[in-house]
């Protein structure tokens, strides 16, 4: 019996340790270098950088690319660019899928959920992709909701992979779907000034209208899809004295710095952990101006190695245009002090004192769990994951006890 117990405890730490290792050994991948090797998709990369559906499948893990070459993107050309994001979503698998799983389907059938699904774009259980194995070989791809006249996208041929972090592969035809079909609503016209004046963001509001140029930047980016954290007003009222010591360009890049040029939903935040980058990022060609977004449980939270922001409310959100009110003033390590890890027993009166990072309103947000990646070569999410791995390991033994 107590062999027994110990026995699952020593596999759950083995397999904690596993995803640990396998974690800190993945690598991050970029879909637009995977598919500029192969001239024959093209038309099928541009639309992804386009979309930005490039940007999407690069914050993620575990996915899957069904790729159609030049002469299948045909068939979209006649479809406004909100439309085909939502039909290329459909081609981006939420799950990885290698020509050997593909062949070793059990049941010969699965159906996987895709992005366009997976962003709440699609209605009920549209957006997900039927896989059928047939005797002989051969693999169909085919949207659930599409009609019987519907031929299915047969697999071709695996094009890249890199297990179990990314596979792109070769499917004969666009896949059809009447919903993701369907036309995009051009967005309600949306006055920027009114939404963030109405609640929490007053503050922000004001310095975004002071600030032509960010006010220009953001204002134009609303209709491409764009996310906004504003910090609410008792954040900018403690910031306020720091802000002011600013320079004008540091000003401009740390207002830029609240806005991501993507919309999230609320849901996507929720269900993503990864690293953003941000209008300042596009502005200032050698600065990074990123940060990391993680949800605990409910909440979002953005973490800029200076300062952890949470979500706390939604303030509007209409694809493509999003504004969450966040807890405090997000400041960038471009411009502040990155705050090192606490040691492991915390004194919470005296710590984080620096010469450019005085501002009070962000000295007891700590929580020490995230801060796993400090000096770490390793990406933010691949850490976290061995976090995770980590906790399990701990919740595991917990059981057992
Ligand atoms: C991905 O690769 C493309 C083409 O090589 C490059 O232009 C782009 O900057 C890369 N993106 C990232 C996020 O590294
Ligand atoms: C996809 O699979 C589901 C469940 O097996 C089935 O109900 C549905 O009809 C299938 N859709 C298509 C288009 O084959
Ligand atoms: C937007 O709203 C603000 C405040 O309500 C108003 O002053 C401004 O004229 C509006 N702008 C446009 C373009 O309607
Ligand atoms: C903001 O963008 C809208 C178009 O979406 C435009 O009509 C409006 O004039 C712009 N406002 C400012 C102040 O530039
Ligand atoms: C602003 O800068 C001055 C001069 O460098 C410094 O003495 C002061 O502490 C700074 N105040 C804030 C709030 O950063």
């Amino acid at each position: 019996m107590a062999a027994a117990r110990l026995w699952v405890v020593a596999v759950a730490v083995a397999v904690a340790v596993a995803v640990m290792a396998a974690a800190v050994e993945g690598k991050s991948y970029n879909i637009t270098k995977i598919l500029a090797a192969h001239p024959e998709f093209s038309k099928f990369n541009e639309m992804l950088s386009k979309t930005r559906l490039a940007y999407d499948i690069n914050r993620r893990q575990t996915i899957t690319v069904l790729a159609v070459d030049n002469s299948a993107m045909a068939s979209l050309d006649h479809f406004t660019l909100p439309t085909i994001r939502h039909i290329l979503s459909l081609h981006i698998l939420v799950d990885y899928y290698g020509s050997k799983k593909l062949h070793a389907l059990s049941h010969g059938a699965t159906a996987s959920s895709s992005m366009f699904q997976a962003t709440g774009s699609a209605p009920g259980t549209t957006g997900y992709v039927n896989i059928t194995s047939h005797k002989g070989g051969k693999i169909d791809f085919i949207s659930e909701d599409a009609d019987e006249s519907a031929k299915p996208s047969r697999y071709v041929k695996s094009v890249k992979e890199i297990p179990y972090d990314i596979s792109v592969l070769q499917v004969s035809s666009v896949l059809s779907s009447s919903e993701a079909e369907a036309p995009v609503p051009p967005p309600a016209p949306v006055n920027l000034t009114e939404l963030l004046s109405k609640k929490y963001c007053k503050s922000f509001a004001g310095l975004l209208a002071a600030n032509a140029d960010v006010f220009r930047a953001v204002n134009e980016t609303k209709d491409n899809g764009l996310t906004l954290f504003c910090p609410v007003d008792a954040a900018v009222a403690a910031f306020m004295p720091s802000y002011k010591n600013l320079t004008a360009k540091a000003k401009t890049a740390i207002l830029l710095y609240h806005a991501v040029p993507d919309y999230f939903s609320l849901q996507l935040l929720k269900s993503n952990n990864g690293m953003v980058t941000t209008l300042a990022t596009a502005s200032e060609s050698k600065k990074d101006y990123s940060y990391d977004v993680q949800n605990k449980g409910e909440t979002v939270t953005l973490d800029t190695r200076v300062v952890n922001s949470a979500v706390t409310a939604t303030v509007g959100d209409a694809e493509p245009l999003a504004v969450y009110a966040v807890t405090k003033f997000l400041k960038p390590k471009e411009l502040y002090k990155v705050v090192e890890a606490p040691a492991p027993a915390p004194e919470p009166s005296k710590k984080h004192k620096s010469a450019a990072d005085d501002s009070s309103d962000d000295s007891s947000d700590d929580s020490g769990d995230v801060k796993a990646h400090k000096g770490a070569a390793a990406p933010a999410p691949l850490a976290r994951w061995a976090t995770a791995a980590a906790a399990a390991a701990v919740a595991a033994l917990m059981l057992m006890a």
